[in-house]
């Protein structure tokens, strides 16, 4: 979503800006716009691509020492070059850029007009800069506290003033701000990666705090005005994951680097001859994480199919009763929490606004919450009680590939830490973990046939409608298979649990409206087989993805996709690869953005 960058240093400050903006790309944007401080402040916005506006900057823009930039995710306002950020006030000499919402807007709007103030954008954010304009006098870090002492919502903002050329204000509430200090220079950015080339001495903003920036310096205060002392740590999150390399885009590499990401998840976590996982993270909580009865996971997007697999995981490993649950439904739920409950909050980016709502609901509820989740440091990292980290590296394609096969790894490796506490057998344990050790090979394995799914890609890439269908722990991955079809090719695509086919979507089938089925040799196998000859008596084709050497579905389908055989619980590690690279295919097929789908962003921080 919004993105922020900000520099205040000794280099020209529009390379290092225009840069930063491009590293946040990929987490969505229709509008974008820098500010920067020279002789004259300067101001450029524009609609569309970051390419667009650089090509202005570079054009028009003086060479000064210190700005702001931001990539906008339209929520008030629809996405105009007026709109984007950096908003002003009425003097022009002040300059915000903002994520978030500011949910009280309208109030503070209408009594800043009725003092005078001219407002020219429908977006929440131009009410905070006149906010600051009504406050200052003199001092820009007062008058930016002051201000945000009147805001309701959240926000991470980044705020210039053409009088003070030499320093930066960043505050944040709900959404990322992460600051970077260099030699002589210092930054700040919603995310990392974009800072990450210029330094690796980070510090991670807290809510409800804000910054003051100069060349290589740095001070944070509260905003009830609270000094905060606080030491850079060191950001060792691998610029090299920033780029394509060879691959042309980056969701194509993400799928390439999935047997890396279960090596990475499993390193070090597997006990062999206990049968059991290691999890650092959480033993500060294993007592109460082995006692619990209940669990309820909640997150989204494909965080969320990831838990609906977990609900499988452990209600066949464990004796927990479990429930999965949207984040964005979960936290306007009457929770009638059960006592010993464990809430799971998995998410990539750790910054996901309803996840991070859910979850602070839990906690306030008393549950036992844990995380598991890809970024270090993140919000949601931070404010669970203990977690696991997927290690799956930076994720930079919008449709998440990686950290799903991760987060289903870690949620097996989760499940056994509790199971084998229990009723379940050394024997379980250990094949599942021996199991999970052979799935980096076997993905490669599937890698490799990655240009007949082209061919497959090619072949169905036309059709207007796709319907996924599985069983049990292939339910989740016909969900997360047509999420994908969604996402990047925009195709519209339906999964559906097999057996529910029968309820609704078998009406729509025809010649055009292909099938791909999830039927591996499990134990749901002829149930799906039967729904593939219902497809079938009605003319649909189909194509399933089975396990390797099965002969069996001969005429019944049209197309075939093999994956290597393994433990039935961890089937879905190997199938939901094809499934991405079909829809990786079709997407280049027809010509669409892979890493930048149309109107989706990576890290979802508003409701
Ligand atoms: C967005 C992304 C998805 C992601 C979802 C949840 O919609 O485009 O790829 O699955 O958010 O994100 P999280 O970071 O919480 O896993």
């Amino acid at each position: 979503m919004c993105g922020i960058v900000a520099y205040v240093g000794n280099r020209t400050a529009r390379e290092i800006l225009l840069e930063g903006l491009k590293r946040l790309e990929y987490r969505g944007y229709d509008s974008s716009g820098v500010a920067i401080l020279g002789p004259q402040p300067y101001l450029a916005k524009t609609v569309g691509k970051v390419a667009a506006l650089e090509e202005r900057v570079w054009k028009e823009s003086p060479e000064g020492v210190v700005g702001i930039a931001h990539t906008r995710w339209a929520t008030h306002g629809k996405p105009t070059e007026t709109n984007a950020h950096p908003h002003t006030d009425c003097s022009g000499r002040i300059f915000l850029v903002h994520n978030g919402i500011i949910e009280n807007y309208q109030v503070l709007k209408k009594r800043l007009a009725a003092s005078g103030h001219v407002f020219r954008t429908e977006t929440d954010t131009e009410a905070l800069v006149h906010l600051i304009e009504r406050h200052y006098q003199g001092d820009l870090e007062a008058a930016v506290q002051k201000a945000l002492l009147d805001v309701q919502g959240t926000y991470g903002i980044a705020v210039i003033h053409a009088d003070h050329a030499d320093q930066i204000i960043v505050a944040r509430r709900g959404s990322p701000i992460v600051l970077g200090i260099g030699k002589g220079e210092s930054l700040a950015a919603s995310d990392v990666s974009a800072l990450a080339q210029h330094t690796d001495q980070v510090v991670y903003l807290e809510d409800s705090e804000l910054a003051r920036l100069e060349p290589g310096r740095f001070s944070i205060k509260t905003l009830d005005n609270r000094a905060v002392s606080r030491a850079a740590t060191v950001f060792a999150g691998g610029v090299e994951a920033m780029d394509r390399g060879s691959f042309p885009h980056f969701m194509l590499k993400e799928i390439f680097e999935q047997p890396e990401a279960v090596e990475n998840a499993l390193r070090g976590r597997v006990n062999h001859s206990e049968g059991v996982a290691k999890l650092g993270g959480l033993e500060s909580v294993l007592d109460r994480l082995q006692q619990a009865r209940h669990l309820i996971i909640i997150s989204c997007g494909t965080s969320y199919y990831a838990g609906l697999y977990g609900r499988y995981v452990f209600e066949t490993l464990t004796d927990m009763t479990v429930e999965t649950e949207l984040a964005s439904e979960f936290r306007y739920r009457k929770l009638n929490m059960r006592q010993n409950t464990v809430v799971l909050a998995i998410s990539q980016s750790g910054e996901t606004a309803d996840t991070l709502a859910a979850l602070r609901e839990a906690k306030r509820k008393g549950a036992l919450v844990l995380g598991l989740v890809n970024v270090v440091g993140s919000t949601i990292a931070r404010e669970t009680h203990a977690g696991v980290y997927s290690h799956a590296g930076i994720e930079i394609g919008v449709a998440s590939t990686k950290s799903f096969v991760s987060q289903l790894t870690i949620l097996n490796l989760m499940a056994l830490l509790v199971g084998r506490s229990r009723d379940l057998s050394y024997e379980e344990g250990a094949s599942i973990l021996r199991g999970l050790e052979r799935v980096p090979d076997q993905i490669r394995e599937v890698l490799e046939r990655s240009s007949r799914i082209r061919e497959l890609a090619a072949k169905y890439c036309h059709a207007k409608h796709f319907l996924y269908i599985g069983r049990k722990y292939q339910y989740p991955v016909a969900l997360e298979g047509a999420l994908k079809l969604k996402e990047v090719a925009y195709i519209h695509a339906e999964g559906y649990a097999a057996g529910e086919m029968k309820h609704g979507p078998i009406a729509l089938i025809d010649p055009d409206f292909p099938t791909l089925a999830l039927v591996p040799e499990d134990g749901s196998y002829d149930k799906v087989v039967s729904n593939i000859q219902e497809i079938r008596a009605r003319e649909g084709r189909i194509i399933a993805a089975t396990s390797e050497g099965n002969t069996k579905l001969g005429q019944l389908v049209d197309d075939l996709i093999e994956v290597p055989r393994t433990h039935e619980i961890l089937t879905p590690l190997l199938t939901v690869v094809p499934l991405q690279l079909f829809a990786y295919h079709c997407a280049v097929l027809r010509g669409c953005d892979v890493d930048k789908p149309r109107n989706l962003a990576k890290s979802v921080t508003v409701e």
